[in-house]
């Protein structure tokens, strides 16, 4: 009789033949970076992410790294907003400094910056607006711009999240163009206009003003789209892809996986931390399981990246559990 039964009997056959792994050198943590002095502030509907203060950046570097994590994901409040978001590629912008003084105080570090307008414009779109309008080719040049002063800071990685057609391209040229052949680009090429986005637009005060975002984020409905955006952002110069968010759109993780031979990220978004969280705190389900088994799942599907604001949380149990 075949008896699948027999591989599960000890702890050593079911780790031999365990298919997926989940490894601290995966992940990338996500940090929300703000200009007030000495801040350590928790953000409300995201329990254990702090936006930390410039001045307090250190610290938390040192804890990540202890952890044995090695990249980061770099998101700014700014002191200002305006229409065009102009704090986005200042050279003094918070992400600028942040990363100077992370690459100074962690050189080994892998540092990735967000790449968009929507935390530094006061209307909170992605791009440049006019009437209700979110122009297109009008924002390609701003994030640009922001790539390559991100660049000039010394991010490792770039990583656009605006979804303005032809951003990678306009990105890879004006890296290329001043000499940042090896700074790497990561596209967001797959991103839904979702709801799981609700924490984090608190956390980075990025809320757009009016309207929504679903004339340039991606129809939740759609998956073979989701290959063409690849397709372009492969053509344009991407070297990783990211699909976003990821628990809900598994199917699309799997079939990005088979279609590109691109490393794949999987961004395990707020509102996918917030709903474990939350669940969590009532003692409804098994925190650290649960959290464990959705990134597994992530990584089952064809992730080989992991953003997650669950990794030094995941990093800690790794340990323990080795
Ligand atoms: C900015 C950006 C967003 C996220 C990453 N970059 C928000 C949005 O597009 O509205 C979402 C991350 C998360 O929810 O964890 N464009
Ligand atoms: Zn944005």
């Amino acid at each position: 009789m075949l008896r699948p039964r027999r591989l599960r009997r000890t702890a050593a056959l079911r780790d031999l033949v365990r298919e997926t792994a989940l490894d601290v050198r995966d992940f990338i943590y996500p940090l929300f970076i703000t200009e007030r002095t000495g801040a350590r502030e928790e953000i409300a509907s995201m329990p254990g992410i702090y936006r930390h203060g410039l001045d307090r950046l250190e610290e938390e570097l040192a804890e990540i790294a202890a952890l044995g994590l090695r990249a980061v994901l770099l998101f700014g409040l700014p002191a200002h907003k305006d229409a065009v978001g102009s704090a986005a590629w200042a050279e003094d912008g918070v992400i600028q400094r942040a990363v100077r003084r992370i690459k100074a105080a962690q050189p080994e570090m892998l540092v990735v910056t967000d790449v968009c307008l929507c935390e530094y414009t006061s209307h909170g779109h992605c791009g440049v607006v006019r009437g209700t309008e979110i122009l297109n080719d009008e924002t390609l040049p701003l994030l640009a711009r922001t790539a390559l002063s991100h660049a000039a800071a010394g991010a490792d990685v770039v990583a656009p999240s605006d979804m303005m057609d032809g951003r990678v391209a306009a990105i890879r040229a004006a890296l290329d163009e001043r000499g940042f052949t090896d700074t790497a680009l990561m596209a967001y090429s797959v991103k839904y206009a979702s709801a799981y986005y609700g924490p984090f637009r608190e956390a980075a005060d990025g809320a757009p003003q009016f309207g929504d975002r679903r004339t340039y984020q991606m129809d939740p409905a759609n998956a073979r789209e989701a290959l063409r955006e690849i397709a372009l952002d492969t053509a344009e110069g991407a070297d990783m892809i990211i699909v976003k968010p990821a628990l809900a759109y598994l199917d699309v993780l799997r079939a990005a996986r088979e279609y590109t031979v691109l490393p794949l990220a999987a961004y395990n978004v707020s509102g996918e931390y917030a709903l474990l969280k939350a669940a969590g705190r009532l003692g409804w389900i098994d925190e650290e399981s649960v959290m464990l088994e959705n990134l597994l799942a992530m990584k089952r599907a064809g992730a080989d990246i992991l953003i997650s604001y669950h990794a030094k949380e995941a990093a800690r149990l790794l340990r323990e559990r080795l």
